[in-house]
């Protein structure tokens, strides 16, 4: 029987220990947040995922999800334990592992039989290793001669739609040297197994590589369709057709191909940054990625400048943010362009209404420090009302169908910053609008 332990309970490991638990397995999440884990044992979630507090609730009524700060029993009790902690970036880029290392030295002072160690933390390739010689350096100094394998299992989950994403998998990757190792966490994901998910079975250097090659792909598809929309402003044509046109091709598909206010959030950001650092480290500079790090840094500042070039300069304006998570259907706002885009407009001179669905509490501490210049409002419209103009950085659904008369009438000038593309300039300018997007 696999009995999990999960250590690390943000985003990803919170999502993977109850997908698992609600896979059947027992499950025990660790985290050394001792708020969080009271919390969470009373059944509020620390984040917000949509279906997500459902099933917590579910599995822990059915007592196979525990939450717990105690990893000494943790890894006693349990046979695969998962790594799931943060690695967000160092100064010069590169992922921090202090809390890897951390959990991993745990591990090896408390573990008391064979164990399965599996990395599910983005980390920088030769991490499964440490991982191992960590374990091996804590048992030694136990004089233990314990047996033990190391696993890269990377997630691949989206904040929003994690628990679909969980449960429904492109692919499970699991890089081991050890076919036990591998038979056992295909043990672990059995129900997918069924569900014919495809597994990818690799060494453990190649199973990290897979989860920096493919976000690393991403944002730079993003910051491909980015760049070629500042160009079709300058030449007069529309980025959207040009997207539409191309993701018609299937080796280029339809995704990513949506120009915008450049990307953002807790994995495309640290994880491109991380892995240029690693090119640069083995001398295969991967300069591609370098080169998206830098153009998705200008994208944002872009977009502060187009506000202010199509206001005529920012000095005592105030605009109506709506949308400050760095996507819709999360609280995130790590690494959110709305806060390049906001800290850039407020060093110009302009004062801010925000709003945004679900991520005010994340908002009103990252902004303390303009604090003076925020007014945080309870709806998009209270937000517009006589603001200069409006300004849309995150496109949640509820910001797809505003009443245009109403927020006409409520602006001072009908100004309409569109930084998702998600209205159509000729309906905006017929009702009126300044109408301004991006790449169109
Ligand atoms: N967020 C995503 O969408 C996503 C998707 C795929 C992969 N990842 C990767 O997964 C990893 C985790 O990301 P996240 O977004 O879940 O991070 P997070 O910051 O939301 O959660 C990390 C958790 O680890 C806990 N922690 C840190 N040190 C600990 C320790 N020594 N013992 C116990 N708990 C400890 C923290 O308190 C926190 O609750 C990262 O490497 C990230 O790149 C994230």
């Amino acid at each position: 029987m696999y009995r999990i332990a999960v250590v690390g309970t943000g985003y990803v490991g919170l999502v993977s220990g109850t997908c698992l638990s609600d896979f059947g397995l027992s499950v025990t999440c660790v985290d050394n947040d001792i708020e969080k884990v009271n919390k969470l044992k009373e059944g509020i979630m620390p984040i917000y995922e949509p279906g997500l507090d459902e099933i917590v609730k579910r599995n822990q009524y059915y007592q196979r999800l525990k939450f717990t700060t105690d990893i000494q029993t943790a890894v006693e009790k349990n046979n695969v334990i998962f790594i799931a902690v943060g690695t967000p970036p160092a100064e010069d880029g590169s992922a921090d592992l202090q809390h890897v290392e951390a959990v991993a030295r745990d591990i090896g002072k408390y573990m008391n039989d064979y164990k399965i160690i599996v990395n599910k933390s983005t980390v920088p390739i030769g991490t499964g290793k440490m991982v191992k010689r960590i374990i091996k350096e804590e048992l030694e100094k136990r004089n233990l001669q314990l047996e033990f394998d190391v696993v890269s299992n990377p997630e691949f989950l989206r904040e929003g739609t994690a628990v679909y994403d969980f449960t429904h998998p492109d692919r499970v990757v699991i890089g081991s040297e050890s076919d036990k190792a591998k038979e056992i966490m295909k043990g672990v994901y059995r129900v997918l197994y069924l569900n014919e998910t495809p597994f990818i079975e690799t060494n453990i250097e190649t199973a990290e590589m897979i989860k920096y090659a493919s976000n690393a792909f991403l944002a730079m598809k993003i910051t491909f369709i980015n760049e070629v929309a500042n160009l079709c402003e300058k030449v007069g044509a529309n980025v959207q057709d040009v997207a539409r046109a191309m993701g018609k091709d299937g080796r280029i598909s339809p995704k990513f191909l949506h120009a915008g206010p450049g990307y953002g959030g807790s994995c495309f950001p640290k994880d491109t940054k991380a892995l240029a650092e690693i090119g640069k480290k083995y001398g295969a500079a991967i300069t591609l990625i370098e080169q998206t790090v830098q153009a998705n840094e200008k994208q944002k500042r872009l977009m502060a400048e187009k506000i202010e070039e199509g206001l005529g300069g920012l000095k005592g304006k105030e605009l109506a943010i709506l949308g400050l998570a760095f996507k819709p259907k999360t609280d995130d706002m790590r690494e959110a362009p709305s806060l390049t885009i906001i800290d850039e407009l407020a060093q110009k001179g302009a004062r801010f209404k925000v709003y945004d669905p679900i991520a005010m509490d994340e908002a009103k501490w990252r902004l303390d420090y303009i604090k003076d210049k925020i007014i945080f409002c309870h709806d998009e419209y209270e937000a517009i009302e006589d603001a200069d103009a409006v300004v849309i950085i995150t496109e949640w659904h509820q910001f797809r169908n505003l009443d245009l008369n109403k927020v006409k009438e409520s602006l001072k000038e009908p100004y309409f910053f569109d930084l998702r593309n998600i209205y159509r300039r000729h309906l905006l300018e017929e009702q009126g609008f300044y109408y301004y997007g991006v790449g169109q």
